[in-house]
């Protein structure tokens, strides 16, 4: 066995106490389970792109019209399907993700907020997420007249020979016109994404695009150093290459230096946000909703994912089925697992509610790793709240990367081949 799968069985042992986590072919039981929680986020996938980047590990096929079509009705009978389940109570987070959901606005995407909004008691922002290309002016009229208040759009790079290496379809010059045209309209938060540790990119490189996006007056920067996840082309072609996890930490380093200084404050692992703004993020209440094929759910003690494939998941409503796939009934030590990897991932907590979430002290479960992680410059712990520190965020969270680059390459790797897998051991 290697070092990192040595490393990853004892952490997964330590904090779950499971030998194994297997995910099983089967619909759990969601009634019961819904009438105990109060608030509900949503998650809607989007599963379609006008092309397909090399290095993209999410969920999609190409964009075609009448599958799109076809992709509508189908969400909307998952909705019905969760509008009984969920009545009048609050959803309190609302995120729109893919794949490119911007495909969708002309095909399909306003039916679907028409029927979220007639039928959930929606009480949130809309955080959506869209490509450079889609962003005309006449295209942000429509995502804002949608409601959507949070935009976060793709931009990946800022030099013209990585846009070609990552086979991104617009120049530098196209993107910088694309976010800047979102960036003069009325949204709460333009986020963008930007990758980096890319092949052949320098520190300098990094520094320039860093300078240049904040010049661009963008209200939030979520930088994500390349994984290359072994079922993508680009994973493919590094096999055996080795992680570059020194080079991340010091380009990941110099972003943290410009974002500070230009008065951004660290929101996530990732991301960077003016102060005062709203942040731009994915479902943020513990317990969501997943609409449309791969969409997952989280139900307190049951973790579950439709069908990864667009043509079954239609089929399955289409025929009145639901379109689960796959159930993992989580344990009290696997819950509290998963609510420390989203704490670490939001950089800090307060130990109350840990408490209010598993009415258990927080210091008799992780007291003796908290410790010994604060002497090391990685935390600190006022008694109350712990706090990550900009080496404690990207460590612990290089840690966390042992377990989901795997553990997402398995899961979805798998889902994408079969539609429906018996099982799926991670
Ligand atoms: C769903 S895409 C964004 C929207 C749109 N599909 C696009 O590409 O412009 C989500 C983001 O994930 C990030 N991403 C995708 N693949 C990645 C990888 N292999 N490593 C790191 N980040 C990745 C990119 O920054 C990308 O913008
Ligand atoms: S990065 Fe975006 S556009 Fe490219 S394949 Fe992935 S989801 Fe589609």
């Amino acid at each position: 066995m290697c070092l990192e799968g040595f490393l990853r069985g004892q952490f997964r042992r330590l904090l779950t106490q499971e030998a194994c986590i297997a995910l099983e072919r089967r619909i759990p039981l969601l009634e019961s389970r819904f009438q105990d929680i109060d608030e509900f986020g949503l998650y809607l996938h989007v599963p379609f792109c006008r092309q397909i980047c090399p290095y993209c590990p999410y969920n999609k096929e190409a964009y075609r019209s009448e599958v799109a079509e076809r992709y509508t009705k189908a969400v909307i009978k998952e909705i019905e399907f969760y509008s009984e389940l969920i009545g009048s109570k609050p959803v309190t987070s609302f995120y729109i993700g893919g794949g490119t959901p911007t495909t969708m606005l002309h095909g399909g995407l306003d039916k679907i907020l028409d029927h979220i909004f007639r039928v959930f008691n929606v009480q949130c922002d809309i955080h959506l997420e869209s490509h450079p290309n889609d962003l005309s002016l006449d295209n942000l009229n429509t995502i804002l007249s949608m409601g959507v208040q949070h935009l976060s759009i793709g931009v990946e790079a800022l030099q013209d020979k990585h846009l070609k290496t990552l086979n991104r379809p617009y120049t530098v010059e196209e993107v910088t016109a694309a976010v800047e045209r979102a960036v003069g309209r009325d949204f709460k938060c333009v986020n963008v994404d930007v990758m980096f540790a890319l092949p052949g990119q320098t520190c300098r490189e990094i520094e320039d695009t860093g300078h240049a996006l904040v010049e661009m007056g963008v209200d939030q920067v979520a930088a994500y150093p390349l994984f290359r996840f072994p079922y993508t082309k680009m994973g493919e072609a590094a096999k055996g290459t080795g992680s570059n996890i020194l080079k991340r930490e010091k380009m990941l380093s110099i972003l943290e230096t410009i974002f500070y200084d230009a008065g951004f404050e660290r929101t996530s692992v990732w991301a960077f946000t003016r102060p005062g703004v709203s942040k731009y993020c994915s479902v943020t209440v513990p317990l969501y909703v997943g609409l449309g094929a791969s969409g997952s759910s989280y139900l307190k003690d049951v973790f579950y994912l439709n069908t990864f494939s667009v043509a079954e998941y239609i089929k399955a409503l289409e025929n009145g089925k639901l379109p689960i796939a796959l159930a993992l009934d989580l344990s009290a030590r696997m819950q509290m697992a998963g609510w420390l990897y989203w704490r670490i991932y939001e950089t800090r907590f307060d130990k109350t509610s840990f408490k209010r979430r598993f009415g258990k002290d927080f210091d008799r479960f992780y007291g003796r790793y908290v410790k010994p992680l604060a002497l090391l410059g990685f935390l600190k712990d006022d008694g109350e709240q712990i706090v990550l520190s900009d080496r404690g965020t990207y460590w612990l969270h290089a840690l966390e990367d042992l377990f989901s680059i795997q553990y997402i390459s398995k899961l979805w790797g798998t889902s994408k081949q079969e539609p429906w897998p018996e099982k799926v051991v991670l």
